[in-house]
């Protein structure tokens, strides 16, 4: 039987030469590979307090949106910086391959509410740091964060546990 590492493709120099890039749309584009990695990212969580889900740009909002309607919790989106229309509050990060800023709206998430975290990769961690950032800011408890693919070479994994934060992979 396939596994969900199975229906993941790699292009080469995407976006930049050098960069081995991990394409989730194949999985995503299976109607069992989608499902598959779903449940398996759930798992972790069976039985787990949950208030809110919250997914970043742009891959994490199909993963995030997937996982929230299953557990019937509220989805948050983090976006890149101009993309949220109301109040947000913003944070600067560096990733693989540039230097980027996310957003939340500042009203997304209430002080004390447990969050997950959801993404397709944890590379530098960089882009999860931010995330995480702006959801402490706000007052919210991160429960975990939830990935498909870790890539421990490039140190995330690493980063997001020494913040103390749980993290989830099904998949390197
Ligand atoms: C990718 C991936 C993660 C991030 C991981 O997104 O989906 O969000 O990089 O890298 P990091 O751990 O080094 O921060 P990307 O920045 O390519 O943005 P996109 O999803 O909007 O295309
Ligand atoms: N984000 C950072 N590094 C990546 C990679 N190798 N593949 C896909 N997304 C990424």
């Amino acid at each position: 039987m396939k596994t969900v590492q199975d229906y993941i493709r790699t292009i080469p120099d995407f976006p930049h030469e050098g960069i081995m890039f991990r394409d989730v749309t194949t999985l995503f584009a299976d109607a069992r590979g989608f499902r598959m990695a779903i449940d398996q990212m759930l798992h972790p969580y069976a039985g787990l307090q949950i208030d809110k889900v919250v997914g970043l740009e742009a891959r994490g909002f199909i993963l995030g949106g997937a996982i929230a309607h299953q557990l019937s919790k509220g989805f948050v989106p983090i976006r890149k910086k101009g993309k949220l229309p109301g109040a947000t509050i913003a944070q600067a990060y560096t990733l693989e391959y540039g230097e980027a800023v996310v957003e939340i709206h500042d009203d997304a998430i209430q002080a004390g509410e447990t969050i997950l975290v959801v993404d397709d990769l944890l590379a530098t961690g960089g882009t999860a740091q931010a995330g995480i950032k702006l959801i402490e800011r706000l007052g919210g408890k991160i429960a975990s964060c939830s990935f498909i693919i870790d890539l421990p070479d490039l140190g995330g994994r690493a980063r997001l546990e020494g913040m103390g934060m749980d993290v989830q992979a099904l998949c390197a």
